[in-house]
């Protein structure tokens, strides 16, 4: 498998960084996943945009320019012998010894792969998944998409230990998003997605989602949303660019509305089918 690293192409077995490396060391870096349908990014600009406002966060010059990310992600997937991939971009703050302030002179290290994108199986839409809840007992700066991803591991793993996909993020009794997604809730035919802020890595998927709604006249609200509403849903889904849009049919062991996925989380999937369709034949 061809990688990209500082700079240049390279078989991933020739790949190798310093063990002062502060992305290993302190984890100190941000990270984008882009997928890629039939070798065509999907939202690029949008995942380079979010890439910079993570940057930006962590007070990190960007290496490149938009134009000159483009073409060397463009030439990773070019290199793949896989059409569907998911493609993983991270920039650390380089190399140094251990000293927490940011290193002097120090040039950030760029490292990025594809992987094939896997996505849910015919059979997984058709049953949906479950999940649970806990306490989001992350940081308050979720919005920065940081590698160090510890908490939202731990969290991840509460849903795999009992055989579930997710885990629904409560802070003071308010939905959050998910451990490696963003939460959707429907309610009397409404979607609801909680507002983006600090507390919340705004998805490029959650965007989409939200832009369809507002496309295809499906009723929609951007408010915050109270466990209460969580638990009496009619209908539960996480999105992300790897799950796209997945329904969530029990939650903490209970049925969500009828326990299958719902007619609107079918309709959003079967919308956002058809624009990714449009987006690669563009
Ligand atoms: N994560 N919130 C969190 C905490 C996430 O980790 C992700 C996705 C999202 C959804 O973002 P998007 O729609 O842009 O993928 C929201 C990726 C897929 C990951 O870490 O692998």
């Amino acid at each position: 498998m061809s990688v990209f690293l500082n700079g240049r192409f390279t078989p991933d077995a020739e790949a190798t960084i310093s063990v002062f490396d502060r992305g290993f060391v302190f984890g100190d870096g941000v990270y984008e996943l882009v997928p890629v349908y039939s070798r065509k990014p999907f939202r690029l600009d949008d995942h380079l945009r979010r890439l910079q406002a993570s940057l930006d966060e962590i007070r990190l010059a960007n290496p490149y320019a938009i134009d000159e990310w483009r073409e060397l992600i463009l030439q990773l997937i070019a290199l793949q012998d896989f059409a569907d991939q998911s493609v993983y971009i991270q920039v650390t703050r380089g190399v140094a010894p251990r000293d927490h302030p940011f290193p002097k002179g120090v040039s950030p290290t760029v490292f990025v792969f594809a992987q094939p994108l896997v996505t849910a199986s015919a059979e997984l839409k058709r049953t949906g998944v479950c999940a649970v809840t806990a306490v989001d007992n992350r940081w308050s700066r979720c919005n920065i998409k940081a590698i160090s991803l510890l908490a939202n591991i731990l969290l991840r793993q509460q849903a795999v230990d009992v055989g579930c996909a997710e885990t629904l993020l409560l802070r003071e009794g308010w939905l959050t998003e998910g451990a490696a997604s963003n939460i959707f809730v429907v309610k009397n035919g409404v979607l609801l997605a909680p507002p983006p802020s600090n507390l919340i890595l705004t998805g490029i998927t959650y965007d989409v989602v939200l832009e369809l709604a507002a496309a295809h006249g499906i009723p929609h609200e951007v408010r915050a949303i109270s466990e209460a509403e969580v638990r009496s849903a009619d209908e539960l889904w996480m999105t992300s660019s790897t799950r796209e849009i997945m329904a969530i049919v029990t939650l903490d062991g209970v049925a969500v509305g009828a326990g299958v996925p719902g007619p609107l989380a079918q309709r959003m999937d079967a919308l956002y089918q058809t624009f990714k369709q449009q987006v690669m034949r563009a």
